[in-house]
């Protein structure tokens, strides 16, 4: 993979200055672009912008099979039987959302699931279990930060309808081992959600070869439009789950009195869709199919543990366990004694440009299960260079030097 050669795609990243250049070490929130989803995005409002699956006319016409294709290509990447299991929700956590609340929960489920959920996991099962009165089993992490498989299994049981897990997490890139989780679960007969909007842009995601149940994704996460969800949900499932909107669209008959919905994806799909979103979708999958995601993820690999092992040798910095940084993918969470997560981010970004986030990253538990306010997070993706994160390090070791 030619790092510098796919940085002309990215506008912000090809100018001829570096000095210019922003060191954009965000992607775990948002990637940067390439230009080909800002053409697909252009090309849509100039040529064909019209709704998909109503209007009879041409243009409706090519939005629609184009909205189809995408489908497809979603399919494909997420590794469907079928590209009728997957839907395009407004981003993951509606996905998240409408697996949680609309796969038939009643009151006394049991529903488990980790220590280190996004909020747009954990948020949601907290308010099912204020409204539908079902029973939150937390898996605690093992002191060094990976999935405790063992506790898993013994809190499973034929009461457990719904295991809910964070596949990487945002925090510090630690990925559980999905294929014993996913297992371990349907021999008791519980269903699985992955939410894996950090796992679906750096590494193969395959839902049939996994067997999982429902998988959650976010374009703006791989290089997509910001707007667009993709959510996986098995045939089976997704004729019995519940859409949380309804309205136009989702509707295959309405009279006075009643309403039969469409079968799935549309019926998940209620009213006028981000078909701009959908097809810029479309071009970023085309453009990771062509890096190939192994190369995406052994370049993130690579990155991390050079960033790992100049973090190491610099006092008072503290890595987010996992230590390993084969187990952090793309990202690494850490603190930097006498400042606080946001200050780090804030001198970074107006000392060097280095672009970062800090916080409770949308994800307070995991803080709350190792005792720590927050941290700072680095996450790299396929447009990073080993030069960047050499210049964090030495613009973390300034800091500490007082510099
Ligand atoms: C692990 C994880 N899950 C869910 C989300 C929510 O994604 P979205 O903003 O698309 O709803 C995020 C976003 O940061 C995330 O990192």
């Amino acid at each position: 993979m030619d790092v510098y050669r796919l940085r002309k795609d990215f506008p912000l990243l090809a100018g001829s200055e570096d000095s210019e250049k922003p060191i954009y070490l965000d992607s775990a929130s948002q990637t940067l672009r390439p230009r080909s989803v800002m053409e697909a995005m252009d090309e849509y409002y100039e040529s064909f912008p019209a709704c998909a699956g109503r209007s009879a006319h041409k243009l409706a016409t090519e939005i629609s099979i184009r909205c189809d294709e995408v489908r497809s290509k979603a399919a494909n990447f997420l590794g469907a039987e079928d590209s009728s299991e997957i839907s395009f929700l407004k981003n993951a956590t509606e996905g998240l959302n409408t697996i949680i609340f609309g796969c038939g929960l009643e009151r006394g489920d049991e529903v488990v699931t980790t220590d280190y959920e996004h909020n747009s996991v954990h948020v949601p099962l907290l308010r099912a279990s204020e409204t539908i009165g079902i029973r939150r089993r937390i898996v605690d992490s093992l002191p060094d930060g990976t999935f405790d498989l063992e506790s898993f299994e013994e809190v499973m049981s034929r009461r457990v309808k719904l295991v809910a897990a964070c596949l990487t997490s945002n925090v510090t890139g630690y990925t559980l081992p999905a294929k014993e989780v996913v297992d371990i679960a349907h021999s008791h007969g519980a269903a699985v959600v992955f939410d894996a909007a950090q796992t679906a842009p750096s590494r193969r995601v395959d839902a049939r070869e996994l067997d999982a149940d429902f998988v959650v994704a976010c374009a703006h996460k791989m290089l997509g439009p910001s707007g667009v969800g993709i959510m996986y949900a098995r045939r089976e499932l997704s004729e019995r789950l519940d859409p949380r909107m309804l309205g136009g669209h989702g509707v295959a008959y309405v009279d006075r009195d009643s309403y039969e919905l469409l079968p799935p994806p549309e019926r998940f799909e209620a009213g006028l869709q981000n078909y701009a979103g959908i097809v810029g979708t479309g071009a970023a999958i085309d453009y990771l199919n062509a890096v190939g995601l192994e190369e995406v993820f052994g370049h993130e690999l690579s990155l991390n543990r050079r960033l790992t092992r100049a973090l190491r040798s610099i006092p008072g910095v503290d890595i987010l366990e996992p230590a390993d940084p084969n187990l952090r993918g793309g990202m690494l969470g850490f603190n930097l004694a006498g400042f606080i997560p946001h200050d780090v981010a804030v001198i970074l970004d107006h000392s060097r440009g280095i672009m970062l986030r800090a916080g409770r990253l949308c994800c307070h538990s995991i803080f709350e299960a190792r005792g720590i306010e927050g941290c700072a997070r680095a996450s790299f993706y396929l447009y990073n260079t080993t030069e960047e994160v050499e210049a964090l390090a030495e613009a973390v070791e300034d800091m500490t030097a007082g510099l």
